[in-house]
């Protein structure tokens, strides 16, 4: 049997048309790790949302089921997306799953190793922009034309899958964390984040959003965004929460990258290890904090050497 898929064991809070037919990979139910040795160094209760043990090993798999699974619904041929590389190993992995087409618009020379032959293996067809930015506009006119449903999270399918973490950490936890650590590129998944402890009704955690110091040039390519598609809204919710953003130097990313590795045994990608470097930088005191480790290490090979 294994897990029930994300978007059928939240059904009555995913807004998917009640006789669709799910696209799953077996995506959500990931795991709440404590991490009690980094906890000690900062001083707080710390836990891990391992997030690489989804299918494609990233959260884009928690929206990429629901926006998919709407597409196919609605009739759709092809999906497009923007990507740094997760979401277009998403997208592909599902896309295929739902036999439909993939087109990725990948930003020049940000793309590790590991995502890009995911896109591969499963036959979406790949392209090169110069930036982030150029190639989300190509998705969007894409889109406007009629030909590709737009699968980035712009998409609000996405956040809505991605709401569904929230959920977990407070099924497992019996209530909202009183911090929350995560990443901030896109910000999506900060707006998601919000979204899902909003309905919840347990309270938002103060939400510590970790971007990349050097947004256009960190070593943390997934991160690599000069013009988050969604700050405004990410800066509300991260004020609305009491919480903040941290701007993250490379050092600091790969110092909690290694840390987070030799001391807990949790490989990522080094974006992934932003959420626990902000609070290295900035320590919580004591609190229960829950950082959010957005994908595998196996993505990114190259970091390691
Ligand atoms: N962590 C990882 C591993 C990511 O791939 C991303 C975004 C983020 C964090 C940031 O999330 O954009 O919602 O603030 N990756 C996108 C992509 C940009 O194309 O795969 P965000």
């Amino acid at each position: 049997m294994g897990l029930r898929p994300l978007a059928e064991r939240y059904a009555d809070r995913l807004p998917l048309p009640k006789d669709a037919a799910i696209v799953s990979l077996g995506e959500g139910s990931t795991p709440l790790l404590p991490a009690p040795r980094i906890g000690a160094r900062v001083g707080a209760e710390v836990f891990l949302k391992w997030e690489g043990a989804n299918p494609t090993g990233s959260f884009k798999d928690r929206g990429m089921t629901v926006a998919v699974t709407q597409a196919l619904a609605d009739g759709a041929r092809a999906v497009v997306c923007a990507s740094t590389g997760n979401t277009a190993a998403s997208a592909a992995a599902y896309a295929a799953r739902a036999g439909l087409e993939a087109v990725i618009l990948q930003p020049e020379g940000a793309v590790a190793r590991g995502k890009l032959a995911q896109a591969r293996a499963v036959g979406a067809k790949v392209e090169v922009r110069p930036s982030f930015e150029e190639a989300l506009a190509e998705a969007k006119e894409l889109e406007a034309r009629g030909t590709h449903v737009l699968v980035n999270s712009l998409n609000p399918l996405r956040l809505q899958g991605q709401k569904t973490a929230a959920f977990e950490i407070v099924e497992e936890l019996g209530s909202a964390p009183d911090i929350l650590a995560l990443p901030y590129g896109g910000g999506g998944n900060l707006c998601a984040y919000a979204l899902g402890f909003g309905e919840e009704g347990a309270g938002v955690p103060r939400l510590i959003a970790a971007e990349a110091a050097n947004r256009a040039g960190t070593v943390a390519s997934a991160i690599r965004i000069s013009e988050p598609p969604h700050a405004e809204d990410a800066r509300r919710a991260v004020e609305d929460s009491g919480g903040g953003v941290v701007a993250l130097d490379d050092t600091a990313i790969l110092e909690a990258w290694e840390l987070l590795a030799r001391e807990e045994g949790v490989f990522c990608e080094p974006s992934s290890a932003a959420g626990l470097a902000a609070l290295f930088t900035d320590p919580p005191g004591n609190a229960r904090v829950v950082c959010v480790v957005t994908g595998h290490g196996l993505k990114d090979p190259d970091s390691v050497a």
